[in-house]
């Protein structure tokens, strides 16, 4: 990312997270009243008048279901975790995401810490003065870059408790990193959680972060590039418990991303194959 320039795709989660609530609510993966005062004013104004909408929907139809979809699945981890006692939820890369107010909406009595970029954090604080007045005292900050910084003691000054059971959620942000930055922050997460914590995060295979030579794909990674996020790590669902079990954790769940909106609002997405899901789980380290 640009050192002084907040994240573009945020913005874009942010848009498709507006349009989403458009859907009837019998289509709608998950209710998300917040996300509103957190949209560009002409996201908000493209959203509302129901022809533009219309039209948004019909022209990315797969990206209004995506990021809603991973949300929910992010959404069941932290019930789950909370359901067996954790009150401890920390958010990376939280972008524009209003995942800490859903969790608070459910879970009043949980503390949220939320780590990103600084450049992205600040840009959320100047937008989010409502709802940070509203659940800001449950909502700690904590600025990193994840390519150089080293969060652990920011995260326990900010309040963290290693030894509490905590849940962690990293979503719509591995592919923009290096490999390297991938571990050291999966390392570094779990240095933070007691044995049996859950971690939720999304991936993509390296058939879409990868250079292919197809000029319709090489197009979409330059978009990324120019807005400072470009695609760099990539890994298949198989692959992904040989990956994550040197840095101390267990696969717990993968899905594909279509196998959830089939599970979730029963259609098809018909994202790539490969697009997906995981909750892993911090294991004894050896
Ligand atoms: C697509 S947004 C996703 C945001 C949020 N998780 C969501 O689901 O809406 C990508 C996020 O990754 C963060 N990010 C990208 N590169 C980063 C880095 N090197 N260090 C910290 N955060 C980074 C951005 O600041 C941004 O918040």
């Amino acid at each position: 990312m640009h050192a002084d320039r907040s994240s573009q795709t945020a913005e874009g989660a942010t848009f498709i997270r507006t349009l989403h609530q458009q859907l009837p609510a019998a289509e709608r993966v998950l209710h998300d009243p917040w996300v509103v005062q957190l949209a560009l004013f002409g996201q908000r104004w493209m959203a509302r008048i129901p022809f533009l909408a219309r039209q948004c929907l019909r022209k990315f139809p797969r990206m209004v279901d995506y990021v809603p979809v991973r949300d929910r699945f992010g959404d069941e981890v932290i019930d789950k975790a909370v359901g067996g006692g954790t009150r401890q939820v920390v958010i990376l890369g939280a972008g524009l995401d209003t995942i800490s107010y859903r969790t608070l909406s459910r879970h009043p009595d949980c503390v949220l810490y939320e780590v990103d970029h600084p450049a992205t954090q600040a840009m959320k604080l100047r937008r989010a003065k409502r709802l940070a007045a509203k659940f800001g005292h449950a909502i700690r900050y904590v600025a990193a870059d994840f390519e150089v910084d080293d969060f652990r003691e920011k995260l326990i000054t900010a309040g963290f408790q290693p030894n509490q059971p905590s849940v962690f959620i990293w979503m719509g942000v591995i592919y923009y990193l290096s490999e390297d930055a991938v571990k050291q922050t999966l390392s570094r997460a779990r240095d933070l959680m007691t044995v049996g914590s859950p971690l939720a995060l999304d991936f993509w295979p390296p058939s879409l972060t990868e250079a292919t030579g197809d000029p319709n794909f090489e197009a979409r990674r330059k978009t990324y590039a120019k807005m400072g996020e470009t695609l760099k790590f990539g890994i298949e669902p198989r692959d992904l418990a040989d990956f994550v079990r040197p840095l101390g954790y267990g696969v717990n769940q993968v899905e594909s991303i279509n196998a959830l909106c089939r599970k979730y609002v029963r259609r098809e997405m018909q994202v790539a194959e490969g697009m997906s899901a995981a909750a892993i789980v911090a294991e004894p380290r050896g």
